[in-house]
Formats: C-alpha cells, structure tokens, sequence
C-alpha cells in the first residue's frame, strides 16, 4: 500500500491527474470520533466539529470538506442546518447529499470571525488537516470547503493559499476579509451571489470569481448573465475554456445577503428548497474532479 500510494503520488506531481491520495489514517483504526474537537494551533486553542460517516470504514478515502460559518456564527449552526435548522442545510446542504460519502468539519472562527491575521486561520485549517489525515482514511486529493458570508471570505483565503490541498471551494456572498496569500494556483471554483446582497456586494463577488477564472485559464466570465431585479430566480454559468480539472461557476440570484438562496414560489431563503446545495455537490462531483 505504501509503494502504491507512493507511485500514485509520483504520478499526481508528472502528469497533474488527480490520483486518489491516502492519507496515514487509511488502514488503521480510527482515532478521530464525530463530535467537538480541541486543537492547539501555535499556542491558541481552537474547537472544531467534525461529523465521521456513519458506516465508517478504514480503507476507502473519503472526501473532506469544511463548512466555514459566517460572522458571529457557530460551528454547530453549520453543523444543524443554518439558522433554520434544516436537515437538507447541514453543512450547506453538503451533508444529505454526500450520503455518508463524506467527513464534514466546521471549524470555530475566533470569536466567530475568520480574521486570519497572519494566516492564523490557514494554520488551523493546516492543523485539521493533519489531525484528521492521521486520525481517519481521508483522499487527499478531495478536500473541499464552503462557506457563506466571512465563511466565504475564508474559503476564499483557503482557495487562494491552499489550492494544491484542496481540490475545490464554493463562496457563497463572500469578499475579501480573510486575505488572499498567495493566489496564484487554479482550483475548481463556485462563486455565489445575490443581486440585491447589501452587506457584501455582487461586484465583490465577481472580483474574487474573476482571479480565479484567470488562475483557472477560463475565458472572461464578464458577460455571464445575471437575473433582472423582481425574477426570483437565479443563472448559473459554466465557465469555458478552462484548464482540465479547474472549472469555475458563477450563479448570481435575485436575493440579498443569503446562504440558501431559492427559486420562486418558494421563499427567498429556504435550506428545503435551495439550489445552491444540490448544484455544488454536482460540481465538485464533475467527472474532471474525480480522483
Ligand atoms: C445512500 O447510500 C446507500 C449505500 O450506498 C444507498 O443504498 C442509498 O441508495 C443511497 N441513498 C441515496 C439517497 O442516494
């Protein structure tokens, strides 16, 4: 197994063809539970909450995904559903339809803000990142994050500093609050917007989409169409020309600052009826993301 996952690796670095990568948990016992989790990150405690698939099993890397919480918010609001407290929104919806497929976190922000000052919030998610990778058979070639307002913002900062552990992020009303070191690496990216968001703006949206069509080597996203103000609906566009394995999609919708934007007739927000849980797990399970 080791000499296997060696030559695999081998092989991600020659050819840049996502290759299962196995992370040290795999084949051994776990000793990471699903539950709340303290951490020490360069002298700081920091909690986490994380969720282990229920019919856990050593030898199958699962995919990692991290759902970052927005301003003032809570771990466990990520973890139960939104402020709603939706079954469908655990983990922005990410949980139901991962179908046990998947080992989902959401980190505590610093009195519920990702500041990252310094790239502290980064070194946590380094830190997670080795805990779980030890602790549990993680595919390293499949981690992912989602996150919605400053939970955006971080995942934003994650896509811009950590695209080669990473594989994809969706940011939902996002801007740049959490910094941006590095980014200058592609990764798949699903950029999420209201029209009317009044508290982080759609411009701010397409700038932080529009570094990433450019790392991605897609063609300018300018013209993509965005809803007219009274629709209730929402457009979603699929970048093209982009380099294999690095899609980009824009969906803007006719709402303000929001997490589970829905269609007409249903409400504005509604984690029952939001689209953006469904076409993000559709994404980042595109063949060309596949390990
Ligand atoms: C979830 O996974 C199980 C086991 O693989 C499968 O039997 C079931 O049909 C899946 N459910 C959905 C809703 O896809």
């Amino acid at each position: 197994m080791r000499l296997l996952c060696s030559l695999l690796l081998g092989m991600v670095a020659l050819t840049d063809v996502a290759v299962a990568a196995l992370s040290s948990g795999c084949g051994k016992a776990p000793t990471v539970t699903s539950g709340v989790k303290t951490i020490s990150v360069g002298g700081t405690q920091r909690q986490f909450t994380i969720r282990v698939p229920q019919n856990y099993q050593n030898n199958k890397g699962y995919k990692l995904v991290y759902g970052l919480h927005w301003v003032g918010g809570r771990m466990e609001q990520v973890a139960n559903g939104g402020d709603t407290g939706s079954k469908n929104w655990k983990y922005y919806g990410m949980q139901v339809l991962a179908n046990e497929t998947a080992i989902f976190v959401a980190p505590q922000g610093i009195s519920g803000n990702w500041g990252n000052s310094g790239g502290s919030d980064i070194k946590f998610i380094d830190a997670m990142n080795d805990y779980i990778d030890a602790g549990l058979c993680v595919d390293q070639a499949q981690r992912f994050s989602i996150g919605f307002s400053y939970g955006g913002s971080m995942t934003y900062a994650i896509a811009c500093a950590r695209a080669k552990q990473f594989r994809g992020v969706a940011v939902i009303a996002g801007g740049q609050l959490s910094g941006c070191d590095g980014g200058n690496d592609p990764i798949a990216y699903f950029g999420i917007h209201g029209i009317k968001d009044g508290t982080l703006n759609i411009a701010g949206g397409r700038t932080l989409r529009d570094r990433f069509v450019k790392n991605n080597g897609c063609a300018s996203m300018s013209g993509a169409k965005e809803p007219t103000s009274g629709s209730r609906t929402h457009i979603t566009t699929a970048a093209t020309g982009c380099k294999q394995g690095y899609p980009m999609k824009w969906a803007a919708h006719d709402g303000g600052h929001i997490q589970a934007a829905a269609d007409k007739p249903a409400p504005e927000e509604n984690g029952e009826a939001s689209w953006v849980g469904p076409e993000v797990w559709a994404f980042w399970n595109l063949p060309e993301l596949a390990s």
